[in-house]
């Protein structure tokens, strides 16, 4: 199918890359795709998508005629200018990241004065200077270089490509960069034109700034215990606030995910690299580490040694509506509970194959009431809607005792009581316990406001 619009490479096909590409072919253009894990590229040209992602299957399918697979750089190299690149770059042992993927695909693309390489992988500030370099020592100079970084939360990534916040193109102000603003001019979002260490500063940058919101909730959800006050309240009220807004203020069991931490790390790294100690990343991410254990002690506190006690986990991914494993709470979790002798059981309703490759020592259940069986205690890891809506009578039912934690304070506690179970959020000392007696962690009787039967946690990319 030929079309008007300007054809693109884009190398490597993971969560970023295939959205962009989909994204990219549903407004018009021939998306020429490149990856080195022959498999995928196999599923991808049977029509499959490797990854779950809602709506991601059908645009593929949709846009069949327009998309092309390979493990060859020859195709994009033949009919395409501008090669975004949506490799990964996974953090190092000294929370660097990991570039090699981007060298090796600088690498690969030759000289050439009508192709540039346009960065969607999020890389540390001055990435783009070096790699510039790096064309001048291999005699590839005339090759331009775009920063093009992506802000797709997976769960909602084709919407989020779709209708942007904001576009940010950092360049020198050539042809590759009006050609990339001219890619994504349909979408009518607002443009950040600016230069290409900037560009990589807002990626990092945004990520810090939701990452710090989400750990300071969470410390305030950790007082909130101590002194009886309902965090969900008091992020409610805080969140009416215009100055500072609702959005990445639900406590939780701290966040995940293969943007988040690894982000922070890098910038924290980066600014530590060139002498400067980022005092407030450093708590941001102790704060998310403590968070993540912070149920064990919940569930000793009721059940005492975890030994041989029945533990069931309700989700697994990072959050809802992803299979996406990395990082995600529940691989603390699950490990924490195994060191402590503790027999787990667990289930999600799309992320059993990722978890099985990361996890050990836990059995896998078909169904949520399936992995409560015999439990002495649940714990609400990931806010899937399926779970939100359980029938709570049939859980209690099915347990063998009655605590549930809820890491994500997405469930409507006097529902989950009136099952006759004991119900543990985060943050939620003054939340009232039936008969009028106080929750477990806090003093106070109050009212659940029903709007809290809704709420929602980790909004993680
Ligand atoms: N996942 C997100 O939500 C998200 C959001 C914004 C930005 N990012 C950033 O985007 C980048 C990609 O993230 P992702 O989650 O899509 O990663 P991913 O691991 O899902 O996908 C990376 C893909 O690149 C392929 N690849 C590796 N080396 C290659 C090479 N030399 N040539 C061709 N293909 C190669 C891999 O096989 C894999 O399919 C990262 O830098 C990440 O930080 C991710």
């Amino acid at each position: 199918m030929s079309t008007s619009r300007e054809p693109v490479g884009v190398i490597g096909t993971g969560y970023v890359g295939l959205v962009t590409a989909a994204g990219f072919a549903e407004l018009g253009s021939d998306v020429w795709c490149v990856d080195i894990d022959a498999a995928k590229v196999e599923r991808l040209r049977a029509g499959e998508a490797p990854i779950y992602e809602p709506g991601l299957e059908q645009l593929l399918e949709r846009n069949a005629g327009r998309l092309h697979f390979s493990t060859e750089l020859a195709g994009a190299l033949e009919h395409a200018r501008l090669l975004f690149v949506a490799v990964g770059t996974p953090p190092t042992h000294s929370g660097d990241a990991d570039l090699s993927a981007v060298h090796a695909v600088v690498d690969a693309i030759p000289a050439a004065e009508d192709r540039a390489l346009v960065m969607k992988s999020t890389v540390p500030c001055g990435t783009g200077a070096t790699l510039q370099r790096v064309f001048d020592e291999q005699g590839k100079g005339a090759l331009a270089y775009v920063s093009c970084p992506e802000f797709l939360k997976e769960g909602s990534a084709l919407e989020d490509f779709l209708e942007p916040d904001r576009v940010v193109v950092g360049d020198d102000g050539g042809w590759a960069g009006d050609a990339v603003v001219e890619l994504y001019a349909p979408l009518g979002a607002p443009l950040v034109r600016t230069d290409v260490a900037s560009a990589e500063m807002v990626k990092l940058a945004s990520n810090a700034f939701l990452a710090t919101k989400i750990s300071f909730i969470n410390e305030i959800a950790n007082v909130c215990e101590e002194t009886g006050a309902d965090v969900v309240e008091v992020a409610r009220g805080m969140g009416l606030d215009a100055r500072i807004g609702s959005k990445f203020l639900q406590a939780g069991i701290g966040f995940g995910g293969s943007c988040f931490p690894k982000d922070v790390d890098a910038l924290k790294q980066l600014a530590g690299n060139s002498g400067y100690h980022f005092q407030l990343l450093t708590s941001v991410i102790e704060v998310n580490e403590l968070q993540k254990r912070r149920v064990i002690g919940k569930l000793q506190k009721h059940l005492g040694s975890l030994a041989r006690k029945r533990v069931a986990l309700l989700g697994l991914a990072f959050k809802p509506e992803t299979d996406d494993m990395r990082e995600a709470s529940s691989l603390v979790l699950s490990a924490r509970l195994n060191a402590d002798g503790a027999i787990v059981s667990a289930y999600d309703p799309v992320a059993e194959e990722q978890a099985r490759r990361l996890v050990s020592g836990i059995t896998f259940a078909d169904s949520a009431l399936a992995a409560v069986e015999g439990a002495d205690a649940v714990v609400l890891v990931t806010e899937w809607k399926e779970f939100l809506e359980l029938d709570f009578s049939r859980v209690a039912e099915a347990m063998a005792g009655n605590l549930l934690i809820d890491g994500r304070n997405a469930l409507d506690p006097r529902r989950v009581r009136e099952a006759g179970l004991l119900y543990e959020g985060v943050g939620r000392g003054s939340v009232a316990a039936p008969g009028g007696a106080a929750g477990v962690a806090g003093a106070h009787a109050a009212t659940v406001a029903p709007e809290h039967a809704d709420a929602r946690t980790v909004e993680a990319t």
